[in-house]
C-alpha cells in the first residue's frame, strides 16, 4: 500500500482520479492525495468539506476485491486509521457504523468505500487543523478536527504514512481468520454498541438497540419487541447510551 503516491495541489475529488487510475491498471495500492478537494464527496450523496492546508483528503485502489467483501473493507480500514491516530496523536477515538471515526463525540475522520472497475476505491477524509469557527454551519455541532480535539497538528504526510502502514497488516488478515480480531476489536471501539439508537436506512427509520457489525459487515439491531434486524447501509442519527 502506497508504493505510488501520487500528490496534487487541488482536484475535484481523490476518489475519481482513483477510480480513473483502476481502470486504466494502475498499481493495487496506488494512493491519490490532494491537498484541497472543490467537489469531495461524501457517503449518501453528500459532499465532503475540503479546504487547503486544513485536511487530509487521499484515496487509493484496490484490485481484485470482490465487491461483498467490501463492507469488511470499510470496517477494517476505520479500524485501522482509529489505531494509526491513537499512537500518533495519543487520545482515544472511537467508531461509529460503517465506518466513522468520532473524537470526543464529534466526526473526524469520513471514510467512503466504492466498487470500481475490478476492484476497489476507498477515500479517507481527516479534519486535522480546521478551527470550530472554519467548519460549514451545517457540521460545526457534530464535527472536530485534531487540533480543535487536542491542540496538536500532526504532520499530514506522517499522518498518511503512519495510517497506510496501519492498513497494510488489516487487508492482510482481512480474507483469512484474522477477520474475526479486526471485528472484536472494532466492537471493543464502537460507540453504539449496546446503545438505543434511530437508525435510517433507504429512506426508512427504525428504532432499536445497536448491536454492532456482524461478519459480513451488517449493522445488527434488535427491535423494540425483540427481533433482530441486519442493515447493509444507511446510518445511526442518534444513539444514546
Ligand atoms: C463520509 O461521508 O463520511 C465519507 C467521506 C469521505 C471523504 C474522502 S476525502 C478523500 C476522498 N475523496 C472524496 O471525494 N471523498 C473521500
Amino acid at each position: 500500500l502506497g508504493k505510488r503516491i501520487l500528490f496534487f495541489k487541488e482536484l475535484p475529488s481523490t476518489q475519481d482520479i482513483a477510480h480513473r487510475l483502476l481502470r486504466y491498471g494502475e498499481l493495487s495500492g496506488t494512493v491519490v492525495w490532494a491537498d484541497r478537494q472543490s467537489s469531495g464527496r461524501g457517503r449518501l450523496g453528500r459532499s465532503w468539506f475540503s479546504p487547503p492546508h486544513r485536511g487530509l483528503y487521499f484515496s487509493f485502489l484496490l484490485k481484485d476485491i470482490p465487491e461483498e467483501d467490501l463492507p469488511r473493507y470499510g470496517l477494517a480500514t476505520a479500524l485501522g486509521v482509529a489505531r494509526a491516530l491513537e499512537s500518533l496523536v495519543g487520545v482515544p477515538v472511537h467508531l461509529k457504523w460503517p465506518n466513522d471515526i468520532l473524537l470526543q463525540g464529534r466526526k473526524l475522520v469520513g471514510i467512503l468505500v466504492e466498487a470500481g472497475a475490478g476492484g476497489a476505491v476507498i477515500g479517507i477524509g481527516i479534519n486535522v487543523s480546521h478551527r470550530r469557527q472554519e467548519l460549514p454551519e451545517e457540521i460545526r455541532k457534530k464535527a472536530t478536527s485534531i487540533l480543535e480535539a487536542t491542540g496538536l497538528k500532526p504532520s499530514r504526510a506522517r499522518l498518511l504514512r503512519h495510517i497506510l502502514e496501519a492498513l497494510e497488516p488489516l487487508y492482510e488478515g482481512l480474507p483469512h481468520e484474522r477477520w474475526s480480531e479486526i471485528l472484536t476489536e472494532w466492537r471493543q471501539r464502537d460507540i453504539t454498541y449496546g446503545a438505543r439508537v434511530i437508525l435510517v436506512s433507504g429512506g426508512r427509520r427504525h428504532k432499536g438497540v445497536a448491536l454492532g457489525p456482524d461478519e459480513e459487515g451488517f449493522l445488527v439491531f434488535k427491535e423494540p419487541l425483540g427481533k433482530l434486524r441486519r442493515l447493509h447501509s444507511g446510518e445511526i442519527l442518534l444513539w444514546e447510551a
